[in-house]
């Protein structure tokens, strides 16, 4: 099979003018579409429970975007069945045909570009860069997955001895429970389902309640690209009924989760209690949250790293795992620093992402906007508010300003809490090893940034900065698939290095045969 190797897929520039209209008229036809209905499919089939989830448009909150039929746990019962007597025929399909379905798709994906980048500025409220780099690595994952099931199908090296003829194989596992978090509601969904499918596995896929007509768009995207009924089984519904029955299921192997701490670890503990009939012990691969940290010392490029913390506590609203929500400044530019930061922030343009002008757009929901309205409150007790702090309720939809907080303790709830919002904390050290430490000091370990010119800070930073993803002299957000394999340590999950060379064995079991000669 001749596969040109891997290369990523890059964003588009809407500063063209053919390509601006494009999404113009996309977004037009996108929401002449607002409203739809899309269904349950399990085996090929589609179900409605009479109950829908509403999608609604986080920049202006009238709009419904799309109802999804909400499943409930005869219809859970059913997928789980389903993608159980479906294994048996996948997990026999050859790698490299199932890896063809996950090209097929992406070509389906590529030719509907502008229709599934618009759907997410309405759905999650992503502006159109943000939204086009979600799309892009979906494409990403489908293609640099592809090829990795043909490494690992192919032979692996053992030590050879005269009297045996000895193999190793990769081996699917069973049923998997796919779910993924709303904020990359297309790369993550994708990237979870076709590494658990292209390895044969079959699965029960729950989207996040936030983001469920995407999803269905991905669902109709794999139809069409003829993968066989059964091997994904779409399953919208509520976490607390669904999500939970699946992760209890004793026919479900593995379970891959990306979302918040507090899920992640109710699913750990959840899947760690074998159920009657079960024959396995589940696999749990999470991904979780993050606090991550911008630490920038006396040699940095102040211009440089003030741009770097605004877009990596901003870009999406500060709705990443990635996001940089900690600023750790060294004393002798702090202010200086400061001051570049909140100069840079008063540039933002907030409001309706469907206008291309605007870049921060609305937080996912209600609920996360009180929580991070919470969070405000807290700060003000906890650290000098400079910039922001308001709910802009006027532009009629889920808008919080950019929020700056200075002088924040390290020990401060609003420096050791995610927030999942655009509140940024800014935290003085006295030196670059007290800035180390202090980066270090939270329960999560998922990314970093170190702005520097000292050759001997990077160095000690490779070694004591403990984050999965560690980064100089750029943001802390944007990881490309193959370039940057993604995930953390500690409390933000099981370091499964998405979009790395490791992520597909998560997804498989190693089999060895032994033949006497
Ligand atoms: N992979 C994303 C990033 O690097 C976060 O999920 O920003």
């Amino acid at each position: 099979y001749i596969l040109k190797p891997f290369k990523n897929l890059g964003i588009i520039d809407f500063n063209d003018q053919e390509i601006y209209n494009e999404m113009k008229e996309t977004l037009k036809r996108v929401e002449s579409e607002f409203g739809k209905r899309y269904p349950i499919v399990i085996g090929g089939k589609e179900y409605e429970t009479g109950e829908f989830i509403r999608s609604i448009n986080p920049s202006k909150i009238e709009e419904v975007v799309g109802y999804t039929a909400k499943s409930n746990e005869e219809i859970a019962e059913k997928a789980v069945e389903t993608a159980f007597e479906t294994f048996k025929s996948w997990s026999r399909v050859p790698a490299w045909k199932r890896a063809e379905y996950l090209l097929k798709t992406s070509k389906i994906l590529r030719d509907n570009r502008f229709e599934f980048v618009a759907t997410m500025v309405y759905e999650v409220g992503k502006n159109w860069v943000e939204a086009d780099a979600d799309f892009a690595e979906a494409v990403d994952f489908l293609e640099f997955y592809a090829r990795e099931m043909l490494r690992y199908d192919a032979q692996q090296p053992l030590v050879r001895i005269e009297t045996e003829k000895n193999d190793l194989n990769y081996i699917p596992m069973g049923v998997g429970a796919i779910i993924p978090p709303w904020n990359f509601p297309l790369a993550i969904l994708v990237g979870m389902t076709s590494a658990a499918v292209v390895t044969g596995n079959t699965v029960v896929l729950k989207p996040a309640s936030d983001s469920t007509v995407i999803a269905a768009k991905f669902v109709e995207a794999l139809r069409e690209a003829g993968l066989p009924d059964g091997v994904v089984n779409f399953l919208p519904g509520s976490g607390a009924v669904v999500g939970e029955y699946l992760v209890k299921h004793p026919k479900i192997r593995f379970i891959s989760f990306t979302g918040s701490k507090e899920v992640g670890l109710k699913i750990n503990e959840l899947a760690a209690k074998p159920q009657k009939g079960q024959m396995w012990i589940k696999r749990v691969v999470l991904e979780m949250g993050g606090k991550d940290a911008v630490v920038v010392d006396e040699t940095a490029d102040l211009d440089f790293a003030a741009e770097g913390i605004v877009v990596s506590a901003f870009g999406f609203q500060g709705q990443k795992c990635s996001a940089g929500s900690r600023a750790i400044i060294v004393e002798d530019i702090y202010d200086k620093l400061v001051e570049k930061i909140v100069e840079k922030t008063k540039e933002i343009k907030i409001g309706d992402v469907r206008f291309h002008e605007n870049w921060l757009g609305p937080v996912i929901n209600s609920s996360a906007k009180n929580k991070i309205m919470n969070y405000i409150e807290i700060g003000k007790n906890e650290g000098k508010l400079i910039f922001g702090g308001k709910a802009l309720e006027e532009l009629g939809g889920y808008f919080i300003q950019p929020t700056i907080f200075k002088d924040v303790p390290w020990n401060a709830r609003i420096a050791q809490e995610e927030i999942f919002g655009p509140v940024l904390s800014v935290i003085k050290a006295k030196d670059f090893d007290e800035a180390l430490k202090i980066a270090n000091s939270t329960e999560y370990g998922l990314t970093g940034s170190l702005y520097s010119k000292s050759r001997e800070h990077i160095e000690r930073a490779k070694v004591e900065f403990h984050v999965g993803n560690l980064y100089f002299n750029r943001k802390c957000t944007g990881a490309l698939v193959g370039v940057h394999p993604f995930g953390g340590f500690n409390m933000s999950g099981t370091d499964s290095k998405a979009g790395g060379r490791d992520y597909l064995g998560l997804f498989l079991q190693a089999k060895v045969w032994s033949e006497k000669i």
